[in-house]
């Protein structure tokens, strides 16, 4: 259960788990502030929200200045930000350890992880200043395992679910909860434009997952809801795997 009315910011809305996130805040009851990178994206998004609240905002993550001017115009608009969806993330490029350049390394990063803790850190000040609030971080499956050709993204999401256990301990006695979603391959623009089309990303991925099937966009958005609510009131620093099986292997 979402308090109706509370505050849900999304990062990397325009496409994909970001997208669907924040049009499940908003059947919830949230206002919602819809940002991107890709401004026409975060519009479109917002678009789609039809009876809702709704910002959608321009913020590139990686930018400590842009995060900190998003959380000043949500703040200004509605005075608060109960829920942060720390979703913004890239995959990077199939390259094996020993071959990837320090660009590459660092590009992956800078976005996954800076990114993820200059959102973090402007929601926690802010939520707590109200003694309230929670995040959902963005880790994956590789946050956990991993896979060829995928040291940089593997690094990430190991960081990720690092930084939300450190957060998580800290915020606990102020009354903000943190945690993180680690999804399966879950069929987005993300994973099509990594696999080229659908029919080969599901034959290259499928067969690691004993449900026989990748993960859809709202499945994780329901996960995301979950951990926002007072349904998971005592759960924080936890990273919640929705992978079809694939962690059993
Ligand atoms: N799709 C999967 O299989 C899968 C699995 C596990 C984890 N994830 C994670 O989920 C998150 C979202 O992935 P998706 O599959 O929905 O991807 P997607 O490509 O469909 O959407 C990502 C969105 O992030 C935006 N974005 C890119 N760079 C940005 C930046 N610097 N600042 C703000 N926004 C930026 C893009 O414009 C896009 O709208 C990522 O963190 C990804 O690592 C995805």
């Amino acid at each position: 259960m979402i308090e109706q009315g509370a505050v849900a910011f999304v990062t990397g809305a325009g496409s994909g788990i970001g997208r669907e996130t924040a049009l499940a805040f908003s059947r919830a009851g949230c206002r919602v502030a819809v940002t991107d990178i890709d401004m026409a994206a975060a519009g479109e998004t917002a678009a789609a929200i039809a009876d809702g609240q709704v910002l959608p905002l321009k913020l590139d993550v990686t930018s400590e200045a842009e995060v900190i001017a998003a959380f000043e115009a949500v703040l200004s608009r509605w005075g608060r930000v109960d829920h942060l969806f720390n979703n913004a993330g890239i995959r990077g490029q199939a390259c094996e350890a020993h071959e990837m350049s320090e660009a590459e390394f660092r590009r992956v990063l800078d976005l996954n992880v800076t990114g993820a803790f200059l959102c973090q850190r402007e929601a926690l000040r802010t939520m707590y200043t109200a003694g309230r609030g929670t995040i959902v971080n963005m880790a994956s499956i590789m946050g956990f395992t991993t896979g060829p050709g995928a040291l940089q993204y593997t690094t990430s999401k190991h960081a990720v679910i690092g930084m939300t256990k450190a957060a998580a301990f800290e915020a606990a006695p102020r009354g903000v909860r943190v945690n993180a979603v680690a999804p399966g391959t879950t069929e987005t623009p993300l994973m099509l434009a990594h696999a080229g089309d659908v029919q080969t990303m599901r034959d290259r991925y499928t067969p690691a997952y004993p449900m026989g099937r990748l993960g859809r966009p709202e499945e994780i958005a329901d996960a995301v809801i979950w951990l926002s609510g007072s349904a998971s009131s005592f759960v924080t620093g936890h990273t919640l795997a929705i992978d079809g099986g694939y962690l059993l292997r």
